[in-house]
């Protein structure tokens, strides 16, 4: 089969730059997708630490004022991956995250500097590139979500193939409309089958209309965002574009998350010979300054510290994971409020309860390592990677029935325990005294050991890598582009 070349637009790439998801998935994608003949070339701002990493770069082309300021487009490699990068030094040399000043709040000029990132890659699109000229361009999130507006607006007769994954419809992208002249698009783009979204520029939702194929990331997660309970005031749009939208689960590097091979971790581990695994959770328990009891089940969270992952129901149901004997660790960073609720819970049970505010890559591993349970009681979840993770490290996940959550753990319910596959934990609806039935249900589970460990076998033999995901946007490339001929 011919090689399918691949435009991949994102605000964010592992590992040169990551606040979430999104970056394991735009980092992990290229190197899947080369197994089935696709190339995938990255398209990313040049912001200092994506600059500092760029292994080679050579210019190939400059724009004289790309949104106020001069640009050079840069081919180049790092960590594997082949870049195009966007070095604007007025748009993205900036200090910290790729979206906050200092301060934490948003950068007041996003709307401009994302603007810019998809006008380059509508610009590569076009096929102005000698050295690289895309059949598909990929648009991730609503930060290259202007993406197709600009090809759509750009008017070119033979337009390429154009597909738009949300990782996240919680973040739209809603810019006032008075940014429309600044951003380069025709007055008559500020319409209903165009950028407008409820009065204001919506970056989201045009790229959603405007784009050939619509992807999310689980297939549970396509169908909530086209319910006006899910669909964050774009359920319409997404309705009425169903048979453009597929949803397809994330993997997640499976050489990185190898219980057997990682380096990060104290004693290595398979779903063979799981002594290693005893070693590190006594580790963990150490570490988090919490007893070391092995006989204790030993619940961990790695996780942003948002509304959206329901960090405050955890924080109510503290008491009832200690009633029913278990031990909690937390690993996360976010909103300080549940910071400091957590930082009050080791006051009050020290011995059973230890946090670590903050971002450790490192740390996350020894957590999934060290857990007998991942908690991910999330109120929405599109995908969900940490318990992707936790599966593959025998650590069984105790999730919300949402989303890529409901779509990769199987519950340990009388019927999947009777056939021998379940792989741990589901509750619905995602409430406090729904995780407190699971809880308790876990705990009674924690007693039968042989059915546990049969579990942490289904969970670690379970295939969460890129392979499959990798085959199914290879495949939907392969659609979109049969479908223009
Ligand atoms: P989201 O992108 O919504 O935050 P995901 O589950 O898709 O959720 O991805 C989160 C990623 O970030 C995972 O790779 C997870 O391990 C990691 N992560 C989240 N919080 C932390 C933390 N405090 N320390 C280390 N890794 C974290
Ligand atoms: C977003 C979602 C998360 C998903 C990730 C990668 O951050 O919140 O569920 O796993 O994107 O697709």
């Amino acid at each position: 089969m011919p090689e399918i070349a691949v435009l991949s637009v994102v605000s964010e790439l592992y590992p040169l730059v990551k606040t979430g998801g999104l970056a394991d998935v735009s980092g992990a994608l290229p190197g899947a997708l080369a197994a089935v003949g696709v190339r995938m070339v990255s398209l990313i701002p040049g912001y200092p630490a994506v600059m500092a990493a760029l292994e080679s770069a050579e210019e190939v082309h400059t724009f004289p004022d790309l949104f106020g300021g001069r640009a050079r487009l840069l081919h180049a490699h790092a960590a594997g991956l082949e870049l195009l990068v966007i070095d604007a030094p007025h748009l993205y040399d900036r200090p910290g995250s790729p979206y906050l000043a200092p301060g934490g709040v948003d950068w007041p000029d996003n709307a401009i500097r994302f603007a810019a990132l998809s006008a380059v890659g509508a610009y590569v699109g076009a096929g102005h590139l000698g050295a690289f000229q895309p059949h598909v361009v990929h648009a991730h999130d609503w930060q290259a979500g202007l993406t197709a507006a600009y090809i759509y607006y750009g008017g070119a007769a033979d337009r390429v193939a154009t597909v738009m994954t949300v990782h996240n419809l919680a973040f739209q992208g809603k810019f006032p409309a008075e940014i429309l002249p600044s951003i380069g698009l025709p007055p008559h783009a500020f319409s209903l089958g165009g950028v407008e979204f409820y009065g204001s520029v919506g970056y989201l939702k045009a790229g959603l209309l405007l784009s050939d194929r619509i992807t999310t990331v689980s297939p549970t997660y396509a169908l909530e965002i086209t319910t006006p309970d899910g669909g964050m005031g774009l359920d319409g749009l997404l309705r009425a574009k169903a048979n453009a939208l597929v949803g397809i689960v994330n993997g997640i590097d499976t050489s990185v998350w190898n219980p057997a091979t990682d380096p990060l971790i104290e004693a290595s581990f398979d779903a063979k010979s799981m002594k290693g695994r005893a070693i590190n959770k006594a580790v963990l328990q150490r570490a988090f300054g919490i007893d070391v009891d092995p006989s204790r089940p030993l619940f961990g969270l790695v996780s942003r510290l948002s509304w959206q992952k329901g960090p405050d129901l955890l924080l109510e149901s503290a008491s009832a994971l200690i009633a029913a004997g278990g031990q909690l660790v937390v690993l996360g960073s976010g909103d300080h409020t549940f910071e400091n609720a957590f930082r009050g819970l080791v006051a009050a049970h020290p011995d059973r309860i230890g946090v670590v505010v903050g971002y450790d890559e490192a740390l996350a591993h020894r957590v999934q390592a060290g857990s007998d349970v991942i908690l991910v009681p999330s109120r929405f979840e599109p995908c969900g990677l940490t318990q992707l993770c936790a599966l593959r490290y025998g650590a069984l996940p105790l999730v919300a029935r949402v989303g890529g959550l409901a779509d990769t753990v199987i519950d340990a319910n009388e019927a999947a325990l009777a056939a021998g596959v379940a792989t741990g934990f589901q509750f619905a609806p995602t409430t406090a005294d729904m995780l407190q039935r699971a809880l308790a249900r876990v705990a009674a589970l924690w007693d039968d050991r042989e059915r546990w460990g049969r579990m942490q076998k289904n969970a670690m033999t379970m295939d969460v890598s890129w392979a499959g995901p990798a085959a199914r946007y290879a495949a939907l490339y392969r659609e979109v582009l049969a479908e223009r001929r």
